[in-house]
């Protein structure tokens, strides 16, 4: 009998950097284009009429919160800033030059070690957990770079808002209207970025059913670096180096013939533009001359012309963040953990997503090593 022959196995195809791969249904954010939405509302409109603390509510309960709830989760918020104090102890062990974002991963799992609710997954657990982590996320990040500058930790204030918090935390005073604005907007356009690759490594270990404050320790690491989260710290290094505007097309040059990245370009996702930038850019021009610094801002506008020229890269999110940044006197290894106590919140959003309808993530490897290895002894080697 004579039957169909097999089918052939399909080879199989292995896409590097997971480009194009579709691991997730999520109603969070989109990117369709050069548009980004979160829950289907442009980031345009958000940024230009929004607070991060209505972000906050949009992301994790799906929609804008109507006066009570913002009166609610503004006052939750503010009343999870404070942090343990065995959490500022133990930021008084590290060494003062650590790297912010590592006291950030070490910080969030000691605030696991210190949370009430810390191992349980359940909804209204991780709800709890939630507002905590981020609010202390902040708290972390402004407590860490004063006690490494010799200075106490500062109370948050019930009369500022989360971003006015981060500013009266971090400096020990209030920020004027447009320092509160600038915070506000940077935290509302980083809030949510569909499936970054922090966001990712966040889900991996919910997939596991690990923790809450496991999954932002993983998330806080991988936004850590320089093609990610880092960006922004490295867009500011490189316009130091920079130094004058009659020095940007000599130095990118001498960039582009090294072959070497230029920071704050390019995207894996917007090949056209990134949607956030351009919010950044006004501010970055804003701030510049209002403090008296705008040359950050000559420099950035002229290297993008340069780079955009010669290249299809447009500047993304962390390219007008750094001199925006700059301008309101975060130093440079702040600008990333910025990024971290904001995208918390997406991160958040998209760990209920995760635990709600959970399956493990674990891909699977094209084995390309040796096939009919064998034991050898140790004096046979
Ligand atoms: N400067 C110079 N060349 C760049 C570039 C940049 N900023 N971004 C991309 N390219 C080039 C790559 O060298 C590569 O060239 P090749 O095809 O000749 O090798 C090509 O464009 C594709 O880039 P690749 O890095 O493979 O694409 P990706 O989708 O993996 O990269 C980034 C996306 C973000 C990692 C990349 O654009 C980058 O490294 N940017 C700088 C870091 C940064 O700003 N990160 C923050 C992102 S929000």
């Amino acid at each position: 009998m004579t039957g169909a022959p097999p089918s052939p196995t399909p080879k199989p195809e292995v896409r590097s950097g997971l480009v194009g791969v579709i691991s997730h249904r999520s109603s969070i954010s989109s990117i369709i284009g050069a548009t980004l939405t979160y829950r289907g509302i442009n980031i345009d409109e958000l940024t230009e009429n929004g607070t991060f603390e209505e972000i906050v509510h949009l992301l994790w309960e799906g929609s804008l919160p109507r006066q009570p709830e913002l009166d609610a989760l503004k006052a939750e918020l503010q009343s999870a800033f404070p942090l343990p104090g065995a959490v500022i102890d133990s930021l008084r062990t590290f060494p003062q030059d650590a790297d912010p974002m590592r006291v950030l991963q070490a910080g969030m799992s000691i605030l696991g070690m210190h949370d009430p609710d810390a191992a349980s997954n359940a909804p209204a657990d991780n709800r709890r957990k939630a507002a905590r982590a981020t609010a202390q996320l902040t708290a972390l990040t402004c407590a860490y770079h004063r006690v490494r500058k010799g200075n106490d930790p500062v109370d948050p204030s019930p009369a500022l808002g989360f971003a006015g918090n981060f500013f009266l935390q971090l400096n020990g005073r209030e920020p004027d209207a447009i320092e509160t604005e600038a915070i506000d907007k940077a935290l509302i356009l980083h809030a949510d970025h569909e499936l970054n690759a922090a966001t990712f490594s966040g889900r991996v270990p919910s997939s596991t059913l690990s923790d809450l404050h496991s999954a932002l320790a993983s998330a806080i690491g991988t936004l850590k670096g320089p093609l990610h989260g880092g960006a922004n710290r490295a867009v500011m290094e490189a316009l130091e180096e920079i130094g004058s505007v009659d020095k940007v097309e000599a130095w990118l040059e001498q960039k582009l013939a090294a072959k070497e990245k230029i920071m704050g370009f390019g995207h894996r996702v917007y090949k056209h533009g990134d949607p956030r930038a351009k919010h950044l850019k006004l501010m970055s021009k804003k701030l510049g001359e209002l403090t008296g610094q705008p040359h950050w801002y000559a420099i950035s506008e002229t290297l993008e012309a340069l780079v955009t020229a010669g290249k299809d890269f447009p500047p993304n999110v962390d390219f007008y963040s750094a001199s925006t940044y700059y301008c309101l006197g975060l130093p440079p290894d702040l600008y990333t953990p910025l990024f971290a106590c904001s995208r918390a919140a997406g991160w958040i959003a998209h760990l209920f997503e995760q635990y709600a309808d959970n399956a493990l993530i674990r891909p699977r490897a094209l084995y390309t090593g040796p096939t009919e290895a064998h034991w050898v002894p140790i004096d046979q080697r």
